[in-house]
């Protein structure tokens, strides 16, 4: 087993691994492979609607081994539902949990933060309720998605929007695309959280694959990010060495 130094643990604790696969089975044991590595476990609807019909608590399984989880359920209803779910959400291990912004409004995004509170009370969370993260606009979304909706805002311009207002009305955090991280922690601060999926690592970057987002650069652009990372290290040939590698190359920038 490989020793990490002090930034390579750092490294670690900005990395979120997304169990995106269906049975509890899969997910612990990816989960128990790669807990050095890693220092949260992204349980998302697929998961943990395959846990539910196991009849496995999976936040509970991560926890049981020592790991944190981000529930990502994208939580998105009326505030009392929300308010309800999210007390739900404040079990132990569940670092955080998402709502969506968009469309939400300012009592739904409160009352996410009023029932997280609630339950980390009633379950005696001694590190306090988890944190609130909004998404901002799904990175699959586009400009002329947006306005098939009638939605004229650019979409980096919602981003940025979702953003002020998750500040605003209370959240710990959103969910925002690596790339707009930076700009975005230099308006809002290094105090909240900019939790970025679409990372990519090609371990060595060749001709053509410019484009990607490597988690070097995401770490270099933005402090206070944590980047979601799945296939990256779950379709890996060695998944333990592609994880070793990206908390290296992230390291260096720490
Ligand atoms: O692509 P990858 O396997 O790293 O995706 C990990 C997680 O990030 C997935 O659960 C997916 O929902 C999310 N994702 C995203 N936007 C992307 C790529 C992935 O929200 N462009």
């Amino acid at each position: 087993m490989i020793e990490l130094t002090s930034k390579e643990q750092q490294a670690g604790n900005r990395v979120c691994l997304a169990l995106d696969v269906p049975t509890v089975r899969e997910a612990v044991n990816l989960s128990s492979e790669l807990s050095d590595y890693v220092g949260i476990f992204k349980v998302g609807k697929q998961l943990h609607t395959a846990a539910c019909n196991e009849g496995v608590p999976i936040v509970n399984e991560i926890y049981k081994r020592g790991g944190n989880t981000f529930l990502d359920l994208k939580l998105h209803d009326t505030p009392n539902t929300v308010y309800e779910a999210s007390k739900a959400c404040s079990v132990p291990g569940v670092y955080m949990f998402n709502i969506h912004i968009g469309e939400s409004g300012k009592l739904m995004c409160e009352k996410a933060v009023e029932g997280a509170e609630k339950g980390a009370q009633e379950n005696y969370l001694i590190l306090g309720r988890p944190k609130v993260i909004g998404v901002t606009v799904l990175t699959s979304i586009s400009n002329s998605d947006l306005e098939e909706e009638g939605i004229f805002t650019k979409y980096d311009d919602l981003v940025r929007r979702r953003t002020e207002l998750a500040r605003d009305w209370g959240l710990d955090g959103v969910v925002c695309p690596a790339s707009k991280a930076g700009a975005l922690e230099k308006e809002f601060g290094s105090d909240f959280l900019y939790v970025t999926p679409g990372i990519k690592w090609a371990g060595v970057r060749r001709e053509g694959q410019k484009q990607l987002y490597t988690p070097d650069k995401a770490v270099q652009d933005c402090t206070s990010s944590i980047l979601v990372i799945g296939g990256a290290i779950t379709t890996a040939k060695d998944r333990r060495k592609a994880a070793y590698e990206i908390l290296q190359a992230m390291a260096k920038h720490l």
